[in-house]
């Protein structure tokens, strides 16, 4: 009988890493926050264990911890104080974000800052862009009126010093309205991270917790895809790569791995993936439960992310995952 022999690539750990396709680097990672306002506050998110609302002197703390673990880039959402329909705190000049990127760019070398460009944290109805009326109880979300407020957003990060914007309202048009506005105001240098394939997705629910960002009425199944669809996945990232889209995104990542393979398949081009918070909570209960052994479960689920074809990672456990391996 005939058969191949492929055992003696397992035989010890040594050779079994010297085999090995895929690497997970803290190079690689995206550490998500949740920013407020005030000084000295660590406010736990009861849905999300070990992840905390921080203000900025404790996020400055935070980042130079994590950075000395070798993670150097950050996404940033900030917590509005002051909530109004239009969310305009989003783009004043002492809004939390901005003040946070000054802070932080101020006080931290090389810490690469990734800022999310949305309006879900800022209104007091928690979608991600203006409301309109149609009819009595009958509402829309105003594509293009939204997308000039994500610019104005987006040029106030850019003055404020962040390294790339990251508009995640799912509204057609955005990065290039985006990239227009930047350019226009000779923010060449700032990169757009596009969340091109965002599904609406249960797994986003401790998320909205954190950010209390959950709609008060309806979904954003109007703006965000079906998670039924595939083909208008690549359509989406296709047409952020063509406004002028830096890196391409899908999210979430565990339940669209194949997204992500075919994505990377057909663009060949820098594509992140969000392990969102429903991902990263479903893993930590079971831990605590002790179902896992938690860095067992958590290097195999973000290895096979980016096995899939992600170049970035974006989760929570960055700085876990930091301290297990050793680039
Ligand atoms: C909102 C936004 C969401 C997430 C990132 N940006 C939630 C949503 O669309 O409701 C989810 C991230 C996570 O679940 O970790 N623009």
């Amino acid at each position: 009988m005939e058969f191949t022999r492929l055992r003696k690539y397992r035989k010890n750990e040594i050779i079994r890493n010297l085999f090995a396709e895929t690497q997970l680097s803290v190079k690689d990672m995206i550490l998500p926050f949740f920013v407020i306002d005030g000084k000295n506050k660590k406010e736990p998110i009861s849905s999300m264990p070990g992840i905390y609302r921080l203000s900025i002197d404790l996020l400055i703390k935070e980042i130079q911890e994590v950075k000395n673990l070798g993670v150097n880039t950050f996404l940033l959402f900030g917590l509005a104080d002051r909530k109004n329909t239009t969310g305009s705190q989003s783009y004043s000049k002492d809004g939390i974000i901005q003040k946070a990127i000054k802070q932080i760019k101020d006080k931290i070398e090389n810490a690469v800052i990734i800022t999310d460009v949305c309006l879900c944290g800022h209104t007091t109805h928690g979608h991600c862009g203006i409301v309109k009326k149609e009819k009595k109880n009958r509402f829309y979300i105003d594509n293009d009126e939204t997308i000039k407020i994500l610019a104005e957003i987006a040029i106030s990060h850019a003055e404020s010093g962040a390294d790339f914007v990251a508009p995640s309202a799912m509204m057609d048009g955005q990065v290039k309205k985006i990239r227009q506005s930047l350019d226009s105001n000779n923010f060449y240098n700032i990169g757009i991270m596009g969340y091109s394939a965002k599904y609406a997705s249960a797994f986003y629910g401790p998320f909205r917790d954190a950010l209390d960002s959950k709609p008060q009425f309806g979904d954003r199944k109007t703006y965000q895809m079906d998670f039924r669809n595939s083909q208008q996945a690549l359509k989406e990232i296709e047409a952020d790569i063509k406004e002028g889209a830096d890196i391409v995104m899908v999210k979430p990542a565990l339940s669209y791995l194949d997204i992500i393979k075919i994505a990377k398949e057909k663009f060949k081009f820098p594509l992140s993936a969000y392990n969102v918070s429903g991902e990263y909570s479903m893993i930590k209960f079971a831990c605590q439960q002790g179902l896992f052994k938690e860095k067992d479960i958590v290097m195999e689920i973000l290895t096979s992310i980016k096995r899939a074809g992600a170049d970035f990672l974006i989760t929570y456990f960055a700085k876990e995952v930091a301290k297990w391996i050793q680039d």
